[in-house]
C-alpha cells in the first residue's frame, strides 16, 4: 500500500495507495506498511536525502479507520491501543529518522491523515477548491490519538491548538489551514506540489521537528508559564459555555490531554493522548456519533433513498412563492449555489424585501471577506424579485412558501401551475400540512412534493422531502438532487400530518409546557434540557416556534382527525400554551413569552409572571433532572417509533440525522433511534428492551402518551434493535 520510488539524488518518494479501498486510511494494511517501509527508510538512512509522503488517490488520506474503531469493546480495548500506539511509534520514527520528511498533500487530509502530515517536517498542499485539512475527531465523539492532540499543541500553542483546531473539528479550506498554521506552503497543482517538495529537501537537509531540537519551548507557553496559568481557567470556562452541560466527554478529554501533555515531554504526552483516546473509543457517545456523523450520513448524501434509474436534472431557474421569513432564505440558499431564482410575492415591495434578505446576509459575508464583490454581485443579480406570475415561466422547480394555509396553498398552485415550466417540480415548503391533500389542487399530481426547510435556511442543514400518495419516483429523484445542488442534507419521509419532524417537535414542546403546568420550574426546565444535549432550553425553542400557530396547528389536526371520525388525543402541555396566548404572550415574535425580550428583540430573561402563572410546586432543588430530561427525549422517542411503524420514517439513518439536524435531538445520542438503541437507564435497564421498561414506566406515572407500540414491544421481545 506504500510505494517506494527512490531518485538519483537520494529523495524517497512514499505514495500511499490501498488497493482495496477508494481512500487510504488507518487500517491494518496501511499500518504493516507504515511500519515495513519505516523500517526500511532507517536501514537505508545512509543513502537517502529525503522523504517525500503523498497519495496516488484523489484525496491524500481520508483519516482513522472508522469501522474499526466503532467496534472497540472492552474485550479488545487492549488489543487496539497496541495497535495505535505501535502505528504511533512507526510516525515518531519517521519524524525523528534524521532525513527532511515532507508531506506532499495532493488533497483532503483529515483526522488520521492531517495526523500523519503533522509527523512529517513540512506541509506543502495543493490550493484545491475542495481540498480540505482539519481534526473533525470532536465532532465524532473522539480526539485526535494518531498523535493529533500532541503535535498541534506543540506546533500552534495550546490556546491556539485547542480553541482553532481541536475544540473546533473544522474541516478548512487549504488558505484558513495555512493562515492558521496547519499548513506551510501551497502550490497550484501536482507538478508544483513535487517540484517544492524537492526544493525544501535539499535546502533543509537538517531538517527536525521543532519539538526535537534542544530547548523548545511550547508556543505561547506551558501551564508552568505565569501568563498561561492565568488563561488556564478560561479553557473549562469556555467548554462549559460550549456544551452547556451536555454529556459529551470528547471536548473534556482533548482538553485534558492537551494540557497534561503540553507539561511533559513529547514521548508522555503522546502517551497520555493515548489513553484519553482509548477511553472515548471505549464509550458509547463515540460509537453514536460515528454511526450518524459517519456512517448514517454518508449514506444519505451518497444517495441512499434516490430512486434508480433516473436521469440527474439539476434545477437551473427555480421559483420561490412567498418571500417572506422561509422563501427569502430559500432565495438566498439557491442563487448562492449558481441557481436562478424568481421570488414571487403578492406586490413587489414584498418581493423586493425578501431579497433585500440576501444582500444583508451577502455584504455580511463580503465585509468577512468570505466573498470577492464581484460574486456577491454575481449572486443577487440572480434574483428577480416580482409579482407577477408571468415572470415564472421557464422555472423548472417550484418551492411554495406562502402562509400555511391550505385554500391558499390551493390557490397559488393554481395560478403558478400554468406559468412555469410544463415539467417543473411542485414543491411545498409546508411544514405540518399532509402533501398528498395540498396536491389535489394541482393538476400534475406526481409531480408534487414537499421540500420542507429548517430557520434559518441559510444555516440549518437539512431538507425534509415528502412524499405523497402520488408523488413519482422521478419527482423525489429531482427532489434529492436539488438537496444536492444547494448543500443541504435529504431526509425522505412518506406523508403524514406533520410528517416526521414536526410531528416529533411537538411531542418535545407538549411535554415540557405539561411539567411547567405540574410546578416544575422554568429554570430548572431549561437548565435540564440543555445538560440532556439540546441546542436550546424548551421554553425558548417554544417562544421561537410562536405559540399562537402551534394553536392553529393544534386545532387544525383536531379537525382532521374528527372529521375522519378519530378522537384527538389531548395533551396537558395545551393549557399552557392556551393560558400564554391569552395573556398575549404568544412568543419571540411578539417581543413577550416565556421570556422577555428588549426592543432590539434580544431575550432579556424569563418573564417574572410565571411564578404566579405556573407557581412552582415542592423545592426545586429535590427535583428528579434525569426524569425531567427523560420525559423530553421519551416524548420524542416514542413518537418516532410510532412514525417508523406507520411507514413515515424508512431508514434508520432518516430518523436518527432528521432528529439531530432537524430539530436539535441531542447530538451525543447518534440520533433518536440510536438512542432507544442504546439506552441506559437506572437499575440496570438498558438497550432497547431497557428503553421499553422505562418507558411503560413514564406511561404509568405521566400518561398512556407514553406507551410504547407494539413494533417497540416485538423489537424488545426478539431482541432487535433499528
Ligand atoms: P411568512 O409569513 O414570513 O411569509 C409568507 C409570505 O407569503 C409573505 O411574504 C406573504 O406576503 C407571502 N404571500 C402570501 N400570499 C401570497 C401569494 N398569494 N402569492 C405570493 N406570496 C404570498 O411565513 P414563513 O414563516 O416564511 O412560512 C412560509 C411557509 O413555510 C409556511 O407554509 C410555513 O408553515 C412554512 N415553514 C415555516 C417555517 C418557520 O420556521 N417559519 C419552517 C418551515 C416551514
Amino acid at each position: 500500500m506504500i510505494s517506494w520510488d527512490q531518485d538519483a539524488d537520494g529523495i524517497v518518494t512514499l505514495t500511499m495507495d490501498d488497493p482495496t479501498q477508494r481512500a487510504n486510511t488507518m487500517n491494518e494494511l496501511f499500518r504493516d506498511s507504515l511500519a515495513v517501509t519505516v523500517t526500511r527508510l532507517r536501514a537505508a538512512r545512509d543513502e537517502i536525502t529525503g522523504v517525500v509522503v503523498t497519495s496516488a488517490k484523489s484525496t491524500f488520506f481520508a483519516g482513522g479507520d472508522l469501522r474499526l474503531l466503532s467496534q472497540v469493546t472492552e474485550d479488545n480495548a487492549s488489543e487496539f491501543s497496541a495497535a495505535v500506539e505501535g502505528m504511533k511509534a512507526q510516525l515518531r520514527s519517521l519524524e525523528t529518522l534524521g532525513r527532511p520528511v515532507v508531506a506532499a498533500l495532493n488533497g483532503t487530509a483529515l483526522g488520521g491523515g492531517l495526523e500523519i502530515a503533522l509527523a512529517c517536517h513540512h506541509r506543502i498542499a495543493v490550493n484545491d477548491g475542495n481540498a480540505r485539512f482539519g481534526l473533525p475527531e470532536v465532532t465524532l465523539g473522539l480526539l485526535p490519538g494518531g498523535g493529533g492532540v500532541t503535535r498541534v499543541t506543540r506546533l500552534l500553542g495550546l490556546q491556539d491548538g485547542l480553541m482553532k483546531v481541536l475544540l473546533q473539528g473544522q474541516r478548512l479550506r487549504p488558505a484558513q489551514a495555512k493562515e492558521i498554521g496547519l499548513i506551510d506552503e501551497l502550490v497550484n497543482d501536482l507538478d508544483e506540489l513535487r517540484a517544492a517538495a524537492r526544493r525544501w529537501i535539499l535546502a533543509n537537509p537538517d531538517a527536525a521537528q521543532p519539538w526535537d531540537r534542544k530547548g523548545f519551548t511550547i508556543p505561547g507557553g506551558t501551564p508552568a508559564d505565569a501568563s498561561l496559568a492565568a488563561m488556564l481557567p478560561v479553557f473549562p470556562a469556555s467548554l462549559r459555555k460550549q456544551l452547556k452541560g451536555a454529556p459529551m466527554p470528547a471536548p473534556h478529554h482533548i482538553m485534558c490531554a492537551a494540557v497534561e501533555g503540553s507539561q511533559v515531554d513529547i514521548d508522555n504526552a503522546l502517551k497520555i493522548e493515548g489513553r484519553y483516546f482509548l477511553d472515548l473509543a471505549r464509550g458509547q457517545v463515540a460509537k453514536n456519533m460515528i454511526q450518524a456523523f459517519w456512517f448514517d450520513l454518508n449514506s444519505i448524501n451518497a444517495g441512499g433513498s434516490r430512486p434508480a434509474g433516473h436521469q440527474p436534472r439539476p434545477a437551473t431557474r427555480v421559483a420561490v412563492v412567498g418571500a417572506g421569513m422561509m422563501g427569502a432564505g430559500i432565495a438566498y440558499v439557491a442563487a448562492r449555489n449558481g441557481i436562478d431564482v424568481v421570488l414571487k410575492d403578492v406586490d413587489v415591495q414584498a418581493a423586493e424585501k425578501g431579497k433585500d434578505y440576501s444582500r444583508r446576509l451577502l455584504d455580511k459575508a463580503f465585509s468577512r471577506g468570505t466573498i470577492t464583490e464581484a460574486a456577491r454581485d454575481e449572486v443577487l443579480a440572480r434574483i428577480t424579485p416580482t409579482a407577477d406570475y408571468a415572470e415564472l415561466r421557464g422555472c423548472d422547480l417550484v418551492v411554495e412558501a406562502v402562509f400555511e394555509k391550505v385554500s391558499l396553498k390551493h390557490e397559488v398552485f393554481g395560478e403558478l401551475e400554468p406559468a412555469v415550466a410544463a415539467d417543473a417540480l411542485l414543491g411545498s415548503n409546508t411544514s405540518t400540512l399532509p402533501i398528498t391533500a395540498l396536491a389535489s389542487g394541482v393538476k400534475r399530481q406526481q409531480d408534487f412534493i414537499g421540500l420542507h426547510f429548517f430557520s434559518p435556511v441559510d444555516r440549518m442543514p437539512l431538507l425534509e422531502i415528502i412524499r405523497g400518495e402520488q408523488t413519482s419516483d422521478e419527482a423525489l429523484a429531482r427532489a434529492l438532487d436539488f438537496a444536492q445542488q444547494i448543500g443541504k442534507t435529504p431526509i425522505v419521509v412518506n406523508d403524514s400530518r406533520g410528517f416526521f419532524t414536526s410531528r416529533v417537535i411537538g411531542t418535545f414542546v407538549n411535554e415540557a409546557l405539561a411539567m411547567l403546568g405540574e410546578g416544575i420550574a422554568p429554570a430548572t426546565i431549561e437548565q435540564a434540557t440543555t445538560q440532556a444535549g439540546y441546542p436550546v432550553g424548551a421554553l425558548q425553542l417554544t417562544d421561537e416556534l410562536n405559540l399562537e400557530l402551534l394553536v392553529k396547528i393544534r386545532n387544525e389536526s383536531r379537525a382532521a382527525v374528527e372529521d375522519a371520525g378519530g378522537r384527538y388525543p389531548a395533551h396537558p402541555g395545551e393549557a399552557v400554551i392556551d393560558r400564554m396566548v391569552e395573556l398575549g404572550r404568544p412568543g419571540r415574535l411578539r417581543g413577550k413569552g416565556f421570556f422577555d425580550y428588549g426592543e432590539d428583540g434580544k431575550r432579556s430573561g424569563l418573564w417574572p409572571g410565571l411564578a404566579t402563572e405556573f407557581p412552582v410546586a415542592g423545592d426545586p432543588s429535590l427535583v428528579d433532572l434525569t426524569e425531567v430530561q427523560e420525559r423530553m427525549l421519551f416524548a420524542e422517542a416514542v413518537e418516532t417509533a410510532r412514525c417508523v411503524a406507520e411507514g413515515v420514517l424508512t431508514t434508520t439513518a432518516d430518523a436518527n440525522i432528521g432528529s439531530i439536524m432537524g430539530i436539535g435531538f441531542p447530538a451525543w445520542t447518534g440520533g433518536v433511534l440510536q438512542y432507544i438503541n442504546s439506552y441506559h437507564g437506572s437499575e440496570g435497564r438498558s438497550g432497547l428492551p431497557g428503553f421499553v421498561a422505562r418507558a411503560d414506566e413514564l406511561a404509568a406515572s405521566h400518561g398512556e402518551r407514553f406507551a410504547p407500540n407494539a413494533l417497540l414491544r416485538a423489537m424488545a421481545a426478539d431482541g432487535e434493535r433499528f
